[in-house]
């Protein structure tokens, strides 16, 4: 295992077509809407104005419906207060097509006194001025590590089946990079202000490696279950995937909570309004599940959710490390869904998603 030789790419970078995919993360963000009016009311009446702050907010209808009804709950508290809308991301996002919907018929500048902003950065670094904002929120994003690793992994694509020294790297990063993002919005959040985090999460369970059960263990495992049958065919070097490893996380509540626990500063920020993980609103057991009676649509979903969130590490960390050309990286690609889709249809709920979502809610003291 080498830590100094870990990947410095960003790593979403080149997330492909996400809007088309983002079925669960559509799911997940709706579901939070009782909890942002909680928030709200909490927070109170804000001067002089009222400050949202959505962190990963992707470039799609999500990062409207993450802000929505933040915006309607204040609206009960001031009917014409002023709001700010500050959406971070990572320079790459698709920034033109999030204000474009943003602006359009079913964004949310038809209501008077809200100007709209932009952070670009990273949530690992603070992103608005000190003591600005109001509600911060952080929806299926927090669980991307602020980088790729290169780290040994042989039989594994996904943290959670890490064991060793490994995991041992991985849940330095993973750990060290969740503080980060705690201390910056302790610095971010008004005092009595709120952040809300919600994402793919793990529960305790003996009966999984590591004693924990993460959200998608099927779907991670057969992402490597395809990839092991291109070693096999010939088409990818064991050793780049034996070093391939998604640069995701899906925290348990102790994991959470141990930074504010252990850390005085921390403790002194924040008190913690909720702390928990539940299977997800909708289809927790298989984010397709209406569609296993429609073995083509079912694997077409679920090779387009992959492709969703997890191309563009599959390219930058595996493909195009096996591929002497572009065209050939290409071409492997085209392989690898090809193959995962024809997985999914010949058994469609053996490989089911299961969502787990975690709901932090900590106030600014
Ligand atoms: C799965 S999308 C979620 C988008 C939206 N919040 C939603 O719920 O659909 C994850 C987003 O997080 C962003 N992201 C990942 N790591 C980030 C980081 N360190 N700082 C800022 N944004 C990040 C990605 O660029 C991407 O837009």
């Amino acid at each position: 295992m080498s830590s100094d030789d870990d990947a410095k790419d960003l790593a979403t970078e080149h997330m492909v077509d996400y809007d088309r995919h983002s079925h669960m993360q559509s799911n997940l963000v709706r579901s939070r809407k009782e909890w942002l009016k909680f928030a709200v009311s909490k927070t109170g009446l804000q001067s002089p104005e009222f400050r949202l702050l959505d962190l990963g907010c992707g470039p799609g209808h999500t990062a409207i419906e993450a802000v929505k009804p933040s915006i309607e709950a204040y609206r009960q508290l001031s009917p014409d207060g002023t709001i700010a809308v500050c959406h971070g991301d990572q320079p790459h996002n698709d920034w033109n097509a999030l204000f474009a919907l943003i602006g359009g018929k079913s964004g949310y500048l038809i209501d008077k006194n809200i100007r709209t902003e932009a952070s670009v950065g990273s949530f690992y670094d603070v992103m608005a001025s000190p003591g600005s904002v109001s509600i911060a929120t952080c929806f299926v994003a927090s669980h991307w590590l602020s980088r790729a690793m290169l780290i040994t992994s042989p039989g594994t694509v996904w943290y959670a089946d890490l064991t060793g020294d490994a995991r041992s790297a991985f849940m330095q990063l993973a750990q060290s990079d969740w503080t980060r993002f705690l201390r910056s919005r302790a610095i971010e959040l008004t005092s009595g202000g709120c952040v809300i985090v919600s994402t793919l999460a793990s529960i305790p369970d003996p009966n999984e490696t590591n004693g924990i059960r993460g959200s998608a263990r099927h779907l991670y495992r057969a992402i490597h279950k395809v990839a092991a049958g291109m070693v096999d065919d010939g088409l990818l070097s064991k050793e780049a995937l034996d070093r391939f490893i998604f640069p995701l996380w899906f925290p348990t509540v102790d994991d959470v909570l141990n930074p504010i626990l252990e850390n005085d500063d921390l403790a002194a920020a924040f008190d913690v309004l909720e702390a928990s993980v539940e299977d997800a609103a909708v289809n927790p057991q298989d984010a397709y599940g209406d569609y296993l009676a429609q073995p083509d649509e079912y694997a077409e979903l679920y090779a387009g959710y992959v492709r969703g969130f997890g191309e563009s590490s599959l390219r930058l960390h595996l493909f195009d490390r096996c591929a002497a050309t572009q065209e050939e990286s290409d071409r492997l690609t085209h392989a690898f869904f090809e193959r995962f889709e024809a997985l999914y249809r010949k058994e469609p709920g053996r490989y089911a998603s299961e969502t787990l979502t975690l709901t932090l809610v900590l106030q600014r003291r």
